[in-house]
């Protein structure tokens, strides 16, 4: 069986002060093989959480993953990370970077140096293969994230917020990348992401979560990103659905933080 199954997963952190708090409560999600999936939510719905567990860096307390037919009981290579910013390896050069999980892999060298290669083409970042990490850009440093992910040939990419810490005109442009890269690729990505824009633009499907305790809220499937392969973004946010779903999400997430306030303002 291909594709992601996310299925009745619960989290629960015991805290040391005898407290727990529950990050994430009877999550289930299928995802096929192939689909983007975007993920917004109020800042503590669990999104990192459940990232983190798909990735197989956490045990969830309740519930499993399931990839291709095969739980998940640990991190793999065959679910690649990208994150905010910050993981790149800043003792190697690009060359290096992106060219460390093959490495690992103990592939030969010629056939490393071409993947390596294509990747960099891909990315855009052919004449920087030399440059060390503190040489590039906040946005090139992201397309050597996402190259070094690919070069591992993972099924499923999994990125937290990878384009938050970029200034707007490079986030549009990376975003036109990872439509272009889900689209050649065909691989199957969950993209978590604070803006409502992004995660419309990005998302095939588009999930709502909500907080305290983290559950799915509302699930879209959406037009934009099939319609934003190859056509300029600016055009596909001036569509009138697009204009109606931000305001309908925004004014969900809107409620959810006006309550969370209330809350904690009780307190
Ligand atoms: N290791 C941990 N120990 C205790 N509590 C944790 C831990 N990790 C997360 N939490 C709690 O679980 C909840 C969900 O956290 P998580 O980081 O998944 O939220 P998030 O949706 O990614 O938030 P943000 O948008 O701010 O990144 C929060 O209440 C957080 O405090
Ligand atoms: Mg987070």
């Amino acid at each position: 069986m291909s594709g992601l199954q996310i299925d009745r997963l619960s989290m629960r952190f015991d805290l040391p002060n005898g407290t727990s708090v529950q990050a994430l409560k009877d999550v289930s999600l299928d995802l096929q093989a192939g689909e983007l999936l975007s993920v917004l939510g109020p800042s503590g719905c669990g999104k990192t959480t459940l990232l983190n567990i798909v990735a197989g860096f956490l045990a969830p307390t309740d519930g499993q993953i399931v990839l291709n037919g095969k739980r998940v009981r640990g991190p793999g290579a065959e679910r690649g990370m990208v994150f905010q910013q910050g993981a790149l390896f800043e003792w190697m050069n690009v060359r290096q970077n992106v060219g460390f999980g093959p490495s690992m892999k103990g592939m030969a060298k010629a056939e490393k140096a071409g993947i390596v290669d294509h990747l960099l083409d891909v990315v855009g970042l052919q004449d920087f293969k030399d440059k060390a990490v503190y040489e590039l850009s906040g946005g090139m440093q992201q397309r050597v994230a996402l190259a070094r992910c690919l070069a591992n040939d993972p099924d499923v990419i999994l990125m937290d917020e990878p384009l938050g810490a970029l200034d707007a005109l490079t986030r549009e442009k990376m975003q036109g990348l990872v439509l272009k890269l889900w689209k050649e690729t065909g691989k199957t990505i969950i993209l978590i992401t604070h803006s409502v824009e992004e995660a419309l633009l990005l998302g095939e499907r588009l999930l709502v979560m909500a907080p305290r305790p983290g559950r799915i809220h509302k699930e879209y499937r959406l037009p934009f990103a099939e319609m934003g392969v190859g056509q300029d973004l600016r055009v596909v946010k001036k569509h009138p659905e697009f204009a109606a779903r931000r305001e309908e999400i925004l004014s969900m997430i809107w409620d959810m933080e006006e309550e969370i306030m209330g809350r904690t303002e009780a307190v």
